[in-house]
């Protein structure tokens, strides 16, 4: 299993495993510190109006909506937003949007012209500012360096992109469109997450959600 996975995904940290594994690991132990996963919020909210309208538009019109497929697009907005600080619009022109990018099977030759985009990105970026205000996975996959002061290698970073990808989009697609289905079978715990909802967000005094509220749900 972990063959036929390591030839999809390749030998990022999913796949891989001893002294590798635990040089990256700590290498990219960053990208999940909770300061960096806070300054998603604003990008996870703005994605998550578009699929709360789409539902919207279903119940208004009494349209069935397939939930999987359009939860997906929208974990796919907010991966490629938060990991590669990427706009597509895949959620309003589907997977066509992604595949016109050509983002889930780039070529090495596309990801070179990717690696040399970002890399000269990175390079003005730092000449304008010392603290980004959001660092997407990329970024801090490019700035890592272990303690003999080596960075991962373009190969690696291809590798770890491609994993994050993989374990971001169906893991959060599953989880989110089996509460989904879960809440509308159960409308007395649906009643309830309202209920919750509300005493949290009435009891704020602004309209987006925020990490606080997360943190009080
Ligand atoms: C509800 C959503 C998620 C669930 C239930 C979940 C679950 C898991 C589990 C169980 C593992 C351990 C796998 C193992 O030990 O072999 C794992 C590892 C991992 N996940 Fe997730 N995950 C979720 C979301 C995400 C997201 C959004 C990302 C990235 C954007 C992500 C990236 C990773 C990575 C990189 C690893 C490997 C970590 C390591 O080996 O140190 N996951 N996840």
């Amino acid at each position: 299993m972990n063959k036929l996975l390591r030839a999809w995904i390749g030998d990022g940290l999913l796949t891989s495993h001893g002294d590798k594994w635990h040089r990256n690991r700590r290498l990219l132990t960053p990208a999940f510190h909770f300061d960096v996963l806070k300054r998603y919020v604003d990008i996870k909210t703005r994605c998550a109006d578009i699929l709360v309208r789409k539902f919207e538009e279903a119940a208004e019109t009494g349209t069935s909506i397939e939930a999987f497929h359009t939860v997906g697009m929208c974990g796919l907005d907010i991966l490629l937003k938060c990991g590669m600080s990427y706009e597509t619009h895949c959620q309003l022109l589907g997977w066509q949007a992604v595949a016109l990018h050509g983002l889930p099977v780039l070529s090495d030759a596309n990801w070179m012209k990717v690696f040399r985009a970002v890399q000269d990105y990175q390079m003005q970026k730092s000449s304008r500012e010392e603290n980004p205000p959001c660092r997407g996975f990329l970024d801090i996959f490019f700035t890592a360096k272990d303690k003999d002061g080596f960075t991962l290698t373009l190969e690696e970073i291809k590798d770890e992109v491609t994993t994050f990808m993989f374990a971001g989009y169906e893991t959060v697609t599953s989880i989110t469109s089996w509460a989904l289905y879960s809440v509308a079978e159960h409308p007395d715990i649906q009643s309830r997450v309202h209920e919750e909802l509300g005493s949290v967000l009435n009891d704020s005094d602004h309209t987006d959600i925020t990490w606080e509220d997360l943190t009080n749900l």
